[in-house]
């Protein structure tokens, strides 16, 4: 059997960590560590999320703050409210949740954010950090894909390593991380012929293409780790009740060394990866 690798887990402890870093910090005489998340309209989901942001804050310490916003923003008020949060001495880290409506520009909102409080790292500057291995803030859910990783294999040094997706957010970054951590990196997307072959001779998979159970279990070879970033809702035919699915076949993959299940895996992950990176964005931005 697989080894299950607990994301739950190992995210309740980094936010130990975490925490231990914000009580440090106000020890020191710091103020808490803030972050500001910014809301535009009434996305269902997103608004989910960015409940569960907030709440996390509240675990650690981290003082928190919301503007919600009316779906008929316009670009330049939200404009005017990051400039105004990026001079905020406050405010250490900005998330402005997406997607944004569409007579918002989103690369042009993200790009206005202060790359030293970006803690989404979707900053140009920070994207062109990580792909020159140079610091910054990476990306939320790629540094949890990579502790996950870490938690199974600590030393990556020439290992093969396939990435399925191309994604900005999830494949491109974690691709990055991948190589910095010395592993041979094929990036595989929609486009790309013969998916199982590659994928039959990879140490490791992050699957993180948004199809349901797309890598199969003759896909993957003796002792390999599985990340899956994947989640989709679907219709179970047999019980006639919803189910979460990843972009793997969880049962087929029992051959694997270890495997993240979904839920439980990547998800938990990314909020705690949020709060680590308040805190670098406050200890950077403290001096
Ligand atoms: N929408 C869905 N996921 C994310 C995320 O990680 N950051 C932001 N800003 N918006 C999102």
């Amino acid at each position: 059997m697989a080894d299950i690798i607990d994301g739950r887990a190992i995210a309740r402890q980094l936010d130990e960590k975490t925490k231990a870093e914000v009580d440090a910090l106000v020890a020191a005489g710091h103020p808490a560590p803030g972050l500001t998340v910014i809301l535009v309209g009434d996305d269902g989901a997103s608004q989910v999320y960015v409940r569960r942001k907030i709440k996390s804050c509240e675990k650690v310490g981290i003082r928190s703050n919301e503007h919600r916003l009316p779906a008929d923003t316009s670009q330049e008020d939200l404009l005017a409210l990051i400039d105004q949060l990026n001079r905020d001495p406050e405010v250490h880290g900005i998330l402005c949740q997406v997607p944004l409506p569409d007579h918002i520009d989103t690369r042009l909102v993200l790009r206005s954010i202060t790359p030293e409080k970006d803690v989404d790292g979707f900053h140009p500057v920070n994207v062109g950090r990580l792909s020159t291995g140079t610091g910054g803030i990476v990306p939320c859910t790629p540094l949890g894909v990579m502790m996950l990783i870490h938690s199974v294999i600590p030393d990556l040094t020439g290992m093969d390593a396939v990435v399925i997706g191309k994604s900005n957010i999830v494949g491109k970054p974690v691709a990055n991380l991948l190589l910095d951590a010395e592993a041979t990196v094929t990036v595989t997307h929609i486009y790309t012929h013969g998916l199982p072959a590659i994928c039959r001779k990879a140490d490791v998979i992050v699957a993180a293409a948004g199809a349901p159970e797309l890598v199969k279990g003759d896909w993957v070879k003796e002792g390999a780790v599985i990340i899956d970033v994947g989640i989709t809702r679907i219709m179970d035919e047999e019980t006639g009740k919803e189910r979460l699915v990843g972009d793997v076949a969880f049962d087929e993959c029992q051959h694997a060394k270890a495997i993240t299940p979904v839920p439980g895996g990547v998800g938990p992950m990314t909020i705690a990866c949020l709060l680590a990176n308040t805190v670098q964005a406050a200890k950077g931005l403290m001096g």
